[in-house]
């Protein structure tokens, strides 16, 4: 398959003749639970396609399809040194990008902090005050004197809802991944981003705040034209992808040219939020309830990378606690109970087990959980991860077939990123076979042909993508497109 990568080595071929029959009741039963067939898969991209039309209505609905101001792809000829800063939801990176006269090519140097979980968590001040210092950091290592800087142009990586009235605004609609700080969530997060930069005199000026797939949809447009839509598929899960003015009624007050670009931040994690037609496990509605934001973002708790280990977790613990099946029985499981103990790379490494006795999710169980599974154990351990991560990749493809479907894209690239996209076992073949289910793809007569939507690795949109989107901005307010922008004296 065109852009999957070097034929995968033959997977390990597994069997259920030893698992006894009560276990392999409870594998049924899973099957049952996180299967999404076709039909399914077909209803809930049709209502997809509906929501994204809802949230660009004055109305509104739940997916908050927000509007960037990112008013055009670029050409490949954008030039020009910008600084580019991403708050991703484990990292923060600062990353400096020359675009240079050659077309579609840059220079990148970047330096990775880790963002202290207790700051996810915490005050509002640390956590500007903390980005404020890795920025200086940044700039005294990059530049000899900081006060004979001028003022470098940032674009700055935010992922999470915010509403835009202007590219250099955000106004935070709610947190997601996770993250939970008082004091943010309804307003404008740039000037408490400014004045952290203020009391540490760094000399940086922001020219737009962006969102992870805007970054991804215009860093993949930059090199490859026919991609059309940027996804994330990592911690969080989204899309952007681009509108035409005269298509968002809820910018009809402002007059824009009808057939203007607008790139838009769908947030399609908040998908069904009001639960139409998400296929929902009691495993589901337990990571809604006790996460920190209950009744939000419900395509994303069944989706992304921050909640397939949490998910697998749960069913292990209600098979232990409430099940005849009784799995690990008189073992201490009190690791296993520690809440988001296991993340998407555990699950990534029990589906990636080459051996046929599954030693490597064997030592896996042992090592971080002290559990000793038995032989059908291990079996159904495979198989819970194999359904969370197809699942997971099925429902990712609904998404992006009703993009297409509303813009009537027959044809194109998506460019993709994220830890799960990137990293996580067979996500990119299992979304790939959903995606020709829904659109009624007929079989390819010849494996290397390319399937007629491809979702491909992305350019690094938070870096280069940032960059370019500052370029963009810078570009066309000096052209005179003063839509959408708050401090013209920021561009001058
Ligand atoms: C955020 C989005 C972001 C996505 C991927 C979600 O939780 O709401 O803004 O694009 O994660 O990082």
């Amino acid at each position: 398959m065109v852009g999957l990568g070097p034929k995968p080595p033959p997977s390990r071929k597994g069997s259920f003749v030893d698992v006894p029959k009560d276990l392999l009741k409870e594998i049924e039963e899973l099957e049952q639970l996180f299967t999404v067939d076709s039909d399914k898969l077909k209803q809930i991209t049709n209502h997809f396609v509906n929501e994204l039309e809802k949230g660009l209505s004055v109305e509104g609905g739940s997916i908050p399809m927000n509007p960037t101001w990112v008013m055009a792809f670029p050409t490949g000829h954008e030039t020009g040194t910008y600084l580019a800063l991403d708050m991703g939801g484990t990292n923060l990176r600062v990353c400096q990008i020359t675009l240079t006269d050659q077309k579609s090519e840059f220079d990148i140097i970047q330096s990775k902090y880790r963002l202290p979980e207790e700051l996810k968590v915490g005050d509002a001040d640390e956590l500007w005050e903390y980005i404020a210092d890795c920025l200086l950091q940044f700039v005294e290592t990059h530049h000899n004197d900081i006060n004979n800087v001028d003022k470098i142009p940032l674009g700055f990586t935010f992922s999470y809802p915010a509403t835009q009235n202007y590219i250099d605004e955000g106004i935070l609609q709610r947190w997601t991944k996770g993250f939970d700080i008082p004091g943010v969530e309804g307003h404008n997060i740039v000037p408490m981003f400014e004045a952290a930069l203020e009391r540490r005199g760094v000399p940086i000026k922001l020219s737009a705040l962006i969102n992870d797939t805007t970054g991804t949809l215009i860093a993949s447009a930059y090199t490859d034209p026919t991609m059309k839509i940027g996804c994330i598929f990592g911690t969080g899960c989204n899309a952007a992808y681009m509108e035409d003015c005269g298509s968002i009624p809820k910018l009809a007050h402002l007059n824009l040219p009808p057939e203007t670009p607008m790139a838009i931040n769908c947030e399609w994690g908040a998908f069904d939020n009001e639960h139409k037609v998400l296929p929902r496990t009691p495993y589901d509605m337990k990571i809604d309830a006790d996460s920190p934001r209950p009744g939000q973002q419900a395509f994303e708790k069944m989706i992304a990378g921050l909640y397939l280990g949490e998910i697998f977790r749960l069913v292990m613990i209600d098979l232990h606690d409430n099940h005849e099946a009784n799995i690990f029985a008189n073992q201490d499981i009190s690791k296993l109970r520690r809440p988001y103990s296991l993340d998407s790379s555990f699950l990534s490494a029990i589906e990636d087990d080459p051996f046929e006795n599954l030693s490597e999710t064997a030592d896996l169980f042992q090592n971080q959980l002290g559990i000793t599974p038995n032989g059908p154990e291990l079996e159904l351990i495979r198989r819970t991860a194999e359904l969370v991560g197809t699942r997971a990749a099925r429902l990712s493809a609904c998404g992006v077939a009703a993009i297409c479907k509303k813009k009537g894209y027959n044809e194109c690239h998506v460019g993709a990123d994220g830890s799960v996209f990137n990293k996580y076992p067979h996500f990119k073949a299992r979304g790939a076979a959903a995606l020709r289910e829904i659109l009624d793809w007929p079989e390819k007569t010849d494996p290397n042909e390319e399937d007629p939507i491809e979702i491909l690795a992305a350019e690094d949109g938070s870096g280069v993508g940032a960059a370019l989107i500052a370029a963009l901005t810078l570009k066309r307010v000096q052209e005179g497109n003063m839509h959408g922008i708050l401090h013209p004296e920021n561009f001058a």
